[in-house]
């Protein structure tokens, strides 16, 4: 038995490092997975990964789920494939870090539209379907950089957009309790993906820093998040609402 057999998980940004692997464990567990990405090439081949190692995924794309049309569409044809909709995980993101005496009106702009808008997107598409489902599960993916400021990369715009998911976490998970919906998020830490991979190819870039310094004496792996989101979106989580998980390894917590 899997912990999600005979669930439908729509997860976002399966192209990616955490998306990536959510959707081969989800698959794993169970789960019949629907991802989509900007990246459809990539999200097709991880589908078609999964399918060959005879789990249920099918990947649409691209879509780029700043864009309101584009994400309901995505949602609606999911739906109507493979028949409802019962976990929600919204993990795609894309931010623009750098000095904040630097950062543009564009670049503010980009991050808060690739990281808070499209949860709005994706999750106001799906809700009608969760409602009618009588419930389910939101996942959203949210950041550390939510909890703390950081000088190893300045990150105000990610920061504020991730506060921003963590905010509306607790406000979905108050407007889904009565139709048992529930809503939670994680806080990764640093994790080895490639939207970090780049930093990690620098020599001397800030970044090997936190690696030298970590209490666990590594960087997260995408599937150190993956497992926590197949623990949120399984019934062992029945009872946890509104809450958020920091995934770091308790590297914001130890120094
Ligand atoms: N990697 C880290 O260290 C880290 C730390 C904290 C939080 N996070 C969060 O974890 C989540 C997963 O990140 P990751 O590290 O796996 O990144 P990643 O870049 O490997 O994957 C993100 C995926 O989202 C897709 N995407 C971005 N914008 C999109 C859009 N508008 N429409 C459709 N797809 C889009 C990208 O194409 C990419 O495939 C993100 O929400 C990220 O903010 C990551």
């Amino acid at each position: 038995m899997g912990r999600l057999d005979g669930k439908v998980a729509l997860i976002t940004g399966t192209a990616g490092g955490q998306g990536a692997a959510a959707a081969r464990l989800f698959a794993a567990e169970g789960a019949e997975v629907v991802g989509c990405d900007l990246d459809a090439e990539r999200a097709r081949a991880v589908a078609e990964e999964v399918s060959g190692s005879g789990g249920s995924m099918r990947a649409f794309g691209p879509v780029d789920l700043g864009d309101p049309a584009a994400a309901a569409d995505w949602v609606g044809e999911a739906v109507s494939v493979v028949g409802g909709l019962d976990i929600l995980y919204n993990n795609a993101s894309a931010p623009r870090v750098g000095p904040f005496a630097e950062v543009t009106w564009d670049d503010w702009r980009f991050t808060q539209r690739n990281e808070l808008d499209l949860i709005f997107t994706v999750t106001t598409a799906a809700w009608p379907h969760m409602v009618a489902g009588g419930g389910g599960v939101i996942i959203n993916t949210a950041s550390v950089s939510a909890h703390r400021g950081a000088t190893f990369i300045e990150q105000a715009a990610h920061g504020a957009a991730k506060g921003g998911v963590l905010a509306i976490t607790r406000h979905l998970a108050a407007s889904g309790a009565r139709h048992g919906i529930r809503a939670t998020s994680t806080s990764p830490g640093l994790i080895v993906t490639p939207q970090i991979e780049p930093f990690l190819d620098e020599r001397g870039h800030p970044v090997h820093e936190m690696l030298h310094s970590h209490p666990l004496g590594r960087l997260g792996q995408p599937d150190d998040v993956a497992r926590v989101a197949l623990f949120l979106a399984s019934d062992d989580a029945a009872y946890l609402n509104a809450v958020d998980i920091v995934v770091d390894g308790g590297q914001s917590l130890i120094s």
